[in-house]
């Protein structure tokens, strides 16, 4: 299956695009590298990179039809893409708040001319989008099932949950079929070490601790410790993404099925996809410190506006109907996947 990968060049989705090809899939990936890596692409998972913004239409419409120049000479050349895995997106939620614009005009603006292109033929191309637990909020319970009411509380969340909207409108209008991950905290780094997480500005915990516990950083920032949990810090839901990678690959099977046997789907397909556990940033912490044998100093700073105390996500039903069983759900695995890309990575 020819699979055009949006945000190939990123976390998630250079490990996606690691799961697809293992899986017998041809991936493409188009990335902007605003914050991707080309190197991991081209050189490392040697898959087509085609530099460009999903929203640039002569970009995505001959890259569609497999006529992109970047295509030449390699086995998608000439041939239809058949369906797509969207990643591509900011996510820096301050960002979002300072400057929403940037945020709706990437997340959501792009987005729609994806999915236009993407209904312009008889046969809508499938798509799984990468949508996140803060369209949820702030939870009225734990762990959050699908079925939890959205109230996204921050421009970046509220891209995310209008992204939602378009697929829900493009199934009911133009039988659009697609799936919808609502991901918990990517965490963790490729088994074999050689993909991982590189964000600059890197604002997610455990990359943050292994920077600090490392001496890249001088010290870690604790945002508020006087939350109602247990030890006053916020517990958040750790996903491996390599578990990720592997429900996507899944997520992408199921709606080649249906497609297969002729079924459209109303409504697009929601899952979360989370390991149902949570943990404080300081069992985060202690468990590094475990892995890594290295200590590090933390400061508690102010609470950041709009962090919720708990997110835990409830994911049976990808169980359930697509079968997925993460194969890392510990946190000492994800963290010990994080600390040797991060030793690799950085040769400390
Ligand atoms: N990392 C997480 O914990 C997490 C949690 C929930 C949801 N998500 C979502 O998962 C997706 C991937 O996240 P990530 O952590 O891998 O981020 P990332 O920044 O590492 O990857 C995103 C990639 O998309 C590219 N990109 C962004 N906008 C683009 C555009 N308009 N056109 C072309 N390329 C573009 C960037 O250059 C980058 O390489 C995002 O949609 C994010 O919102 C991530």
């Amino acid at each position: 299956m020819r699979v055009l990968v949006t945000g190939g060049a990123g976390y998630i989705g250079s490990h996606a695009v690691r799961a697809l090809s293992r899986a017998g899939h041809q991936p493409v990936v188009l990335d902007n590298l605003v914050y991707g890596h080309p190197d991991i692409v081209e050189k490392g998972l040697k898959v087509p990179l085609v530099v460009g913004q999903v929203g640039d239409r002569e970009v995505l419409e001959p890259l569609l039809r497999g006529r992109h120049p970047a295509l030449s000479g390699t086995a998608l050349e000439g041939k239809p893409i058949e369906a797509v895995l969207h990643f591509a997106a900011y996510a820096y939620v301050g960002e979002s708040v300072s400057d929403p614009a940037k945020y709706y005009r990437n997340n959501l603006g792009d987005t729609l001319t994806l999915l236009e292109a993407l209904v312009a033929s008889d046969r809508p191309l499938p798509v799984v989008f990468s949508s996140t637990c803060a369209t949820y909020g702030i939870p009225q319970q734990v762990p959050i099932t699908e079925d939890h009411p959205q109230a996204p509380i921050n421009p970046y969340g509220r891209s995310k949950w209008m992204v939602e909207q378009l697929l829900s409108d493009f199934a009911a209008a133009y039988g659009l079929p697609s799936v919808i991950f609502r991901y918990f905290n990517a965490a963790g780094a490729d088994p074999d070490a050689d993909l991982g997480e590189d964000h600059d500005p890197e604002t997610h915990l455990i990359p943050r601790v292994l920077d600090t516990m490392s001496g890249r950083e001088p010290y870690l920032q604790i945002f508020g410790d006087d939350y109602p949990t247990p030890d006053g810090t916020c517990i958040r839901d750790y996903i491996h993404v390599a578990d990720l990678a592997d429900a996507h690959v899944l997520g992408l099977e199921r709606l080649l099925r249906l497609r297969e046997r002729e079924e459209t789907l109303a409504a697009p397909l929601i899952y979360n996809l989370g390991n149902g556990t949570g943990y404080s940033v300081r069992q985060v912490i202690e468990t590094a410190k475990a892995v890594t044998g290295r200590g590090l100093l933390a400061h508690v700073a102010r609470r950041r506006e709009g962090d919720p105390p708990q997110l835990v996500a409830g994911a049976d039903r990808a169980h359930r109907e697509l079968g997925w069983r993460p194969r890392y759900p510990e946190l000492e695995t994800i963290i010990a996947h994080a600390w040797a890309w991060h030793q690799k990575r950085h040769q400390t």
